[in-house]
């Protein structure tokens, strides 16, 4: 059946292998990386490791990937010899094994055995100085390969690298959720590190907005998602997905395709929370039964709420909205029980914004606790 609200090859652009054309509240971290591995390169910076960490779904990949696009397209103007490979050691069980995935990286027909881990490196050494180029690296994912196995990798590559260094550049970048520079015992090693300034942090809701709305955009017929809808996700993202892009990313599809299957041409907030809640669940009908028999007001406060939002299709309900509703959004009481509902999951409670959202469970879980 064809979707109503995904364009002809809208999913992909959703998928994680997808590296999109912009990456909005990172292009100064980008910069940032691309001059110094140009500096680097060039020799106006003295040659170190460059550490690149901060939460998942920050954009750590993604940033490195486009700051390593354009250091490629600086050097092919240029006629400079560089060879780039991004490899992810997650699952590097060894020294051998992560010298051996940058060698095959590089010469994919090398012998698999016969040699030891310092001998491949070697050979990855021999092989670039004969090509006369420099080799841009990223291990990303670096930190789990390091809390993983006992390694002396950093250091013999460090040393080797040494022993090449007029012959071969090699720039480093190493990803990882933890300060990688941090895991490595070898004090000789740490001051061949180099942190860049701009850190990476959870994205705000307002962040995630962004970033979302140029997918919507590639993904989603016109009309389809509306933005306040994408600010809803937002909000989700920053308070249960620990601002992380790949989660905002993620419930945007889920939604898109609960939609799809209703055949529905728009998105909705029900189609959000519905694929929040499969998920992970915030906060179940018998919690807020247990809730309710603590505190008849609060039984009575949700069952005004959800009448709202029963007939209004907005994911966000205004102050106004509500005081029609008989919700006295003024009264000390009322916020109080708002703020709690709040910290609960059930709410987004936004004083700022003059309003609140369903965001905890799916409107039709909500109706059960009333059951
Ligand atoms: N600023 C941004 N603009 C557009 N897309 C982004 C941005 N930041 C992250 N993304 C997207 O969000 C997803 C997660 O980002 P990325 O993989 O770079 O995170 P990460 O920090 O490497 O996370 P992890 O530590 O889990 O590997 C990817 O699909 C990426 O394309
Ligand atoms: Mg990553």
């Amino acid at each position: 059946m064809k979707s109503l609200v995904f364009k002809k090859d809208g999913l992909h652009r959703l998928s994680a292998s997808y590296i999109p054309e912009r990456i909005p509240n990172r292009e100064a971290h980008q910069l940032e990386i691309f001059n110094t591995v140009i500096g680097f390169l060039e020799g106006r910076l003295p040659l170190k490791a460059m550490v690149v960490n901060g939460p998942s779904g920050s954009g750590k990949t993604v940033t490195v990937k486009k700051a390593s696009e354009q250091v490629l397209k600086y050097c092919s103007q240029r006629s400079i010899k560089l060879e780039y490979r991004h490899l992810n050691t997650r699952f590097a069980s060894s020294d051998f094994t992560l010298a051996q995935m940058i060698a095959l990286s590089l010469m994919p027909n090398i012998p698999g055995r016969g040699y030891g881990s310092r001998e491949l490196l070697f050979t990855v050494f021999d092989y670039l100085e004969k090509s006369g180029s420099s080799f841009l690296l990223v291990l990303d994912d670096f930190d789990s390969f390091l809390s993983g196995v006992r390694s002396r990798f950093f250091t013999d590559l460090l040393k080797i690298s040494e022993e090449y260094e007029d012959r071969v550049k090699l720039i480093l970048i190493l990803i990882g959720i933890e300060d990688v520079s941090r895991k490595v015992k070898d004090s000789w090693a740490t001051s061949f590190f180099w942190k860049i300034g701009r850190s990476f942090k959870p994205y705000s809701a307002e962040e995630i907005s962004v970033i979302l709305k140029d997918r919507v955009e590639l993904s989603f017929n016109e009309n389809s998602v509306d933005d306040s809808l994408v600010y809803f996700i937002g909000r989700l993202t920053e308070r249960f997905g620990y601002g992380s892009a790949r989660y905002g990313i993620e419930l945007l599809l889920a939604s898109g395709l609960n939609a799809s299957y209703e055949g529905s041409s728009r998105v909705v907030p029900e189609h959000v929370r519905e694929a929040q809640f499969r998920i992970e669940s915030i906060i179940t009908p018998e919690d807020l039964k247990t809730v309710f028999s603590q505190d008849p007001e609060v039984r009575r406060l949700v069952e005004r709420l959800l009448r709202v939002f029963e007939s209004c299709e907005e994911p966000f309900i205004g102050f106004k909205t509500l005081e029609e509703h008989g919700v006295r959004t003024r009264d000390s009481n009322v916020v109080e029980k708002l703020k709690r509902l709040h910290l609960e999951g059930l709410l987004d409670y936004n004083p700022s914004r003059r309003e609140v959202a369903l965001i905890g469970m799916p409107l039709r879980l909500l109706q059960q606790a009333f059951d």
